[in-house]
């Protein structure tokens, strides 16, 4: 490639040979300082430093200080050699002002002083310091079921002591779900089912099975399956029965189709259930595992129902349709993946009544309240911490006042915050669920023992 900036460089000494006259002590060769242009990245310890090339360098010099005369340097930062258009500084100390500057190299020739550039580090965010709570387990207040999401190989030691000690039903976070339970089409895997349901019934928890269907657990056997339509239909109805079946009068009750209605339309999702089943392939599933357990509860589990209007009326559009033909369904599972400052009391009142008024029972089945819905938060503050209890005593409350034999359970999707799936799923930092890293309880357990009727 041909070196344009070499050429140029050349060109420059040319002229000045060409120019300078004998008499001149300055150099010979001079040539644009860079210029500092403003700083990026600015954190508490750093910056980065930009400035604009020249064409003719090869390299600059880089100064760093917290005077304006560059009367003394920062550390080491004086005549910093580096490349390009910027560079990262660190080490510096938060909430200071420092400025920087350059001198353009080429060769063994020195440019003046670029102008210099003021550059403020971040202030220090004082470290959060959680106010004690009471430390009262849920389940002393509670005339439910209080639930929590659970993996298999969590449930120990100081996990152990507050998930029994707190909680009345267990959910399998992602074990009992198709993905895990039917991984390829000729062997089934129940061991961490059968480890969670029996966790439960050594510490007296009822299970709720979750879920027999969701699009997004459906092994990719399943998901490219090979025979006839008919075949997919028989697959999934043995699928059904065979986990039913397994965990009859020791599982209490299953969302069937987990999220069967899309985003943004009210239809049917797009799975490969609705495309090889067709639109009354939810009710058959709900037949199915009717068949296999008598007394199992069975539930329509979906998210955004809490207040998406069209959502809303798809859920209990499918739901009267049961109800009218006679399909077996006991209950509506709103996920409640919700935030501090949404949805509003009044939505969750009225949504949750009108599944009341249909006679179904109600689970707040996936509880998490995001304290940093925004990303703008670095860390939980006090001000945030008792916001997002307010919300959960307000859930709590609402599902409260439900008439006792509909109210299914409330289940809380995660025990401590670094726990969530949320953190994963947003890519931002997040605090929602009840209790800190090391297990002690949030305002937003304080905010779920006042939805029951604690005071202190
Ligand atoms: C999530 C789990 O929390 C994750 O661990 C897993 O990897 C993916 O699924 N709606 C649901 C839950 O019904 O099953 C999802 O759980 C969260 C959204």
């Amino acid at each position: 490639m041909y070196n344009f900036k070499g050429l140029l460089f050349h060109l420059s000494i040319s002229a000045c040979l060409i120019g300078c006259s004998d008499e001149d002590d300055s150099p010979d060769i001079e040539f644009q300082a860079p210029i500092a242009i403003e700083a990026t990245s600015i954190g508490e310890d750093g910056f980065t430093a930009n400035w604009i090339e020249v064409l003719s360098a090869d390299s600059y010099l880089l100064d760093v200080s917290a005077e304006e005369d560059f009367s003394a340097f920062v550390g080491n930062l004086q005549d910093v050699p580096t490349s390009g258009s910027s560079y990262k500084v660190s080490g510096l100390e938060d909430n200071t002002t420092y400025y920087y500057r350059l001198r353009a190299v080429a060769g063994s020739e020195v440019s003046a002083f670029s102008n210099s550039s003021q550059v403020r580090t971040a202030e220090m965010e004082e470290p959060f310091v959680p106010v004690d709570q009471p430390d009262i387990p849920l389940k002393d207040y509670a005339d439910f079921p209080i639930g929590m999401a659970v993996q298999a190989g969590r449930m120990t030691a100081l996990y152990d002591q507050r998930l029994s000690g707190e909680f009345t039903s267990l959910t399998a976070e992602y074990e009992m779900k198709m993905n895990i339970m039917y991984p390829s089409s000729d062997s089934f895997n129940f061991e961490q089912a059968d480890a969670i349901v029996e966790y439960a019934e050594a510490n007296d928890m009822q299970v709720h099975g979750h879920a027999l269907i969701w699009h997004n657990a459906t092994p990719s056997w399943v998901t490219n399956f090979s025979g006839t339509n008919q075949e997919f239909e028989q697959m999934v109805e043995d699928y059904i029965t065979t986990v039913v079946t397994r965990y009859k009068g020791r599982v209490r009750s299953w969302d069937v189709v987990n999220e069967a209605i899309e985003d943004g339309n009210g239809q049917l999702r797009n799975s490969v259930f609705l495309q090889k089943m067709g639109a009354d392939y939810v009710a058959k599933c709900h037949q199915w595992a009717r068949n296999a357990d008598p007394d199992v509860l069975l539930f329509y589990n979906d998210y955004n129902i809490e207040f998406d209007a069209q959502k809303q009326q798809a859920m209990l559009d499918l739901v009267d349709d049961f109800i009218d033909r006679g399909v077996p369904i006991d209950g509506v599972g709103f996920q409640m993946h919700i935030s501090y400052n949404f949805p509003s009391k009044s939505q969750l009142e009225s949504i949750t009544g009108e599944v009341v008024n249909r006679g179904l029972m109600v689970h707040y089945s996936e509880l998490d309240v995001r304290a940093n819905p925004n990303g703008t938060l670095t860390q939980l503050n006090d001000t945030r911490a008792e916001e997002q209890g307010a919300k959960v005593e307000e859930v709590v409350s609402i599902f409260a006042s439900i008439p006792t034999d509909q109210r299914f359970a409330i289940t809380v999707w995660g025990l401590r915050d670094s726990d969530t799936w949320l953190i994963d799923f947003w890519g931002n930092p997040e605090w929602p669920l009840l209790f800190y890293d090391d297990f002690k309880p949030k305002p937003a357990h304080t905010g779920f023992l006042r939805g029951l009727g604690w005071q202190p």
